[in-house]
C-alpha cells in the first residue's frame, strides 16, 4: 500500500472497547483495518455539538469520531439515509419518503465530515469511504483540496436506474462517483446497474464481494462449547439471524415455515425455527411496523403446536452465543428481499462442523447468492418456493449436505475479509497488494 496509511471513513464507527456493534459493515471492517493499521473516522453514535471530536487508539487503529447534532440525526441519518436512500437502494420505492431539506442536510453532513477529516490526512494516505451515507464525501474532500487516492465501497445493493432518478438532485449524486479513483460494489449485478446509472464513472467500478474472518468465527464459537439452543429438545434447528429490517424478509421465512407445518403437521415435532432479531432504527415507522409483522407471524406459529415450533428474540445477543448458534444450526434461513451481501450466510458456512454440516437457504435477492451457488436458492418473496426449500433442507441426506458445504466453504475461505481488503486496496493504490498480517 504505497507508503501512506489507510484512512477508513464510515457513518458508523465501532464503540470504544470493542463493544458489540450491529451490522455487517463494522463487523467486516474492524478485522480488516486492525490487520492493516491506520485511522478510522466517522460518527461515534452520540448526539452533541457539531465540533465535538474524540480520539482514541486501540492497537494499530486510531479512531477519530464526531457527534451528529439532533438536527443532523433527524434529517441526515433517519431522514435522507434511512427513509429515502435505504428503501430506494433496496428496490422498494413505495417505502421511500423525502422530506423538505433532507437532501441538503445529507450533503451538509458529507461536507462537514470532509472538513473535519481533511486536517488528519497526510500525503500518501489511501482514503476508503464506506456506504451510502457518505457517497458524496469524495467530491467534498476534493473540494477541500484532497488530491490523493480515494476509494468508495457501496455495501448495499444498487437499484435500477429509474429508482435513482426518483431522487431530486440525483445528477449530483451520480457525478459524485467521479471523485473516486475506485468504486467497489458487492456483486456483478450491482456493477452493471451502477455503470448504467453513472456511465461517466463506469471505468472505475468493480465488484469486490465482501468476506468474513472464518477462523475468527470458529474461535468465537469455541468460547460457547454447549449447544446454543436450549429449546431444541431433539429437533433440527432452522436459524434466522438478522438486524430487524424490512429488507430481510423475516416474515417470509416465518410464513413459509407456517405453511409447511399446516401442510405437514408432523414437522412441528421435528424442527424448531429460532429467529433472533437485533432491534434497529427503531425511530422509523416502517421498522416499528416490521416488528409487528414479525410478532404476528411468530404468534401464528406458536398457536400451531406445543411445544412451540418457534423461538423468537428481539435483542442483541452475546457474540459468542451467536457464533455458537451458527455452528449448531441445522439450516440457516437468509431470505432477504434485497441485500448487499448478507455476511451471516458466510458466517454460517464458516462456523459449521465439516463432518455434519447444515444447509444454507438463500433468496436470490441476497448478494451472497451470486457467489454461494451451492446453497438452496429460491426467488425472493416466493413463500411457496421457500416452504419447499425448508422441507428439502430438513430432509437432505448428509452426503449431499457435505458436498454442498465443501464447495461453499472453499468460496468463503478464499474470499475472506483479508482478501477483500487486500484486493480493494491494491487496486486503489494502483500497485502491489499491501502486506496484510492475520488479525
Ligand atoms: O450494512 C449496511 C448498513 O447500513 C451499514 O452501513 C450500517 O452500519 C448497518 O447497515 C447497520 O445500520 P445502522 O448503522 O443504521 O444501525
Amino acid at each position: 500500500m504505497a507508503d501512506g496509511r489507510l484512512v477508513v471513513v464510515s457513518n458508523r464507527v465501532p464503540a470504544a472497547g470493542g463493544r458489540v456493534s450491529v451490522g455487517g459493515l463494522v463487523a467486516a471492517l474492524r478485522p480488516a483495518l486492525e490487520a492493516v493499521g491506520g485511522l478510522w473516522f466517522g460518527w461515534g453514535g452520540s448526539i452533541g455539538p457539531a465540533d465535538a471530536i474524540e480520539r482514541r487508539r486501540e492497537g494499530r487503529v486510531e479512531f477519530v469520531t464526531c457527534a451528529l447534532t439532533a438536527d443532523e440525526e433527524e434529517g441526515y441519518y433517519e431522514g435522507f439515509c434511512n427513509r429515502t436512500l435505504w428503501p430506494l437502494m433496496h428496490g422498494m420505492p413505495e417505502r421511500a419518503e423525502l422530506r423538505a431539506g433532507e437532501y441538503e442536510r445529507w450533503r451538509a453532513v458529507n461536507a462537514r465530515f470532509a472538513a473535519l477529516l481533511r486536517p488528519f490526512l497526510e500525503p500518501g494516505d489511501l482514503v476508503w469511504v464506506h456506504d451510502y451515507h457518505l457517497m458524496a464525501l469524495g467530491s467534498e474532500l476534493r473540494a477541500a483540496g484532497w488530491e490523493g487516492r480515494a476509494g468508495y465501497f457501496h455495501h448495499i445493493p444498487v437499484p435500477e436506474a429509474e429508482l435513482w432518478n426518483a431522487i431530486p438532485h440525483h445528477l449530483e449524486i451520480a457525478a459524485g462517483f467521479e471523485a473516486y479513483d475506485l468504486v467497489g460494489l458487492q456483486t456483478q449485478r450491482d456493477v452493471a446497474r451502477l455503470e448504467w446509472y453513472a456511465p461517466a464513472a463506469a471505468g472505475r467500478m468493480r465488484a469486490f464481494p465482501i468476506g468474513i474472518d472464518p477462523q475468527g468465527m470458529r474461535a468465537l464459537a469455541g468460547q460457547h462449547p454447549a449447544d446454543a439452543f436450549e429449546a431444541r429438545t431433539g429437533r433440527q434447528v432452522l436459524l434466522g439471524l438478522d438486524r430487524l429490517d424490512y429488507t430481510k424478509g423475516i416474515p417470509d421465512r416465518l410464513t413459509a415455515f407456517e405453511r409447511l407445518i399446516r401442510r405437514r403437521p408432523e414437522v412441528a415435532a421435528e424442527a424448531l425455527l429460532v429467529q433472533w432479531s437485533a432491534p434497529s432504527r427503531e425511530g422509523i415507522a416502517d421498522y416499528q411496523a416490521e416488528r409487528r409483522l414479525v410478532d404476528d407471524a411468530v404468534g401464528r406459529l406458536r398457536a400451531l403446536a406445543s411445544p412451540s415450533p418457534v423461538e423468537a428474540r428481539h435483542e442483541v445477543l452475546p457474540a459468542e452465543l451467536v457464533a455458537a448458534a451458527l455452528r449448531d444450526a441445522d439450516v440457516c434461513l437468509v431470505t432477504s428481499r434485497a441485500d448487499g451481501m448478507n455476511l451471516v450466510a458466510k458466517e454460517f458456512v464458516a462456523a459449521q462442523r465439516p463432518e455434519a454440516p447444515g444447509v444454507l437457504v438463500l433468496t436470490d435477492g441476497c448478494g451472497a447468492a451470486e457467489e454461494l451457488t451451492d446453497a438452496l436458492i429460491v426467488p425472493s418473496g416466493d413463500i411457496e418456493a421457500l416452504a419447499e426449500a425448508i422441507e428439502r433442507a430438513l430432509e437432505m441426506p448428509v452426503e449431499e449436505r457435505r458436498q454442498r458445504w465443501r464447495s461453499l466453504a472453499a468460496t468463503v475461505e478464499a474470499g475472506n475479509v483479508q482478501e477483500w481488503c487486500r484486493g480493494f486496496l491494491a487496486t486503489l493504490a494502483g500497485g502491489e497488494a499491501p502486506e496484510v498480517s492475520e488479525p
